[in-house]
């Protein structure tokens, strides 16, 4: 009897901390973590909506999270060509437990050419990004722009996803392309995904 219930308030406090993951991340580091709640599938659908369908080179994930874009991006993407870069600990833990075989590098995305030894120039099909870019200063945003398009295939897409009514980087860059979805309202808050081609 003891030992069941044990067994009962054990499987609880499991699901307690996996249900309250996000909000505690949010917690720790409201800045980094950027959001009060994972995306929604509607708006990781649309994120990955952007990956093309031809792939030559891999796919890298900026800010994976719980995975909630991950698992969108592994509809269109083989495991094998998925790179992650999260910054915290416990989503890396997460991240390794629910996608097993997915390479999942802890580092700081903003130094992503170091944080993932081995990445050549222009060798990505796609980056998909979840950072809370608009908790960082404008330079910052800008030079996490130009790190992603060094190691971007020509006219490869950087896709972001943003609450903002404006783009998170300056849309006059030369040379630049760019477009953007409407609103997706199923998200809490609404989104609204960005897609930037390198010059
Ligand atoms: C808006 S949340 C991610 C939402 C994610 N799509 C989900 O549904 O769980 C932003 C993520 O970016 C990560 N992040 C923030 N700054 C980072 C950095 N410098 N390098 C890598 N990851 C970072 C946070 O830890 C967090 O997981």
């Amino acid at each position: 009897m003891l030992q069941d219930t044990r067994v009962a308030v054990d499987k609880t406090w499991r699901r307690l901390l996996k249900e309250t993951r996000f909000v505690r991340n949010w917690a720790a580091s409201p800045l980094r973590t950027g959001a009060v709640a994972p995306s929604s599938p509607k708006l990781a659908a649309r994120m990955a909506s952007y990956i093309p369908r031809q792939l030559d080179g891999p796919v890298l994930e900026l800010g994976p999270g719980t995975g909630a874009v991950t698992k969108e991006i592994l509809h269109r993407v083989p495991r094998e060509k998925l790179i992650c870069l999260e910054y915290s600990t416990d989503f890396c833990n997460h991240l390794r437990v629910n996608f097993a075989g997915l390479k999942v590098v802890q580092g700081d995305a903003y130094n992503m050419d170091k944080a993932i030894p081995g990445l050549r120039s222009e060798s990505l099909s796609a980056i998909v990004s979840s950072l809370p870019l608009v908790t960082r200063p404008p330079k910052e945003r800008l030079k996490c722009l130009e790190l992603a398009f060094d190691l971007l295939k020509p006219g490869a897409p950087f896709i972001q996803f943003s609450y903002s009514l404006a783009s998170p980087v300056p849309l006059d860059m030369e040379g630049m392309k760019w477009q953007r979805s409407g609103w997706i309202l199923q998200n809490i808050p609404p989104a609204r995904v960005w897609v930037y081609r390198k010059p």
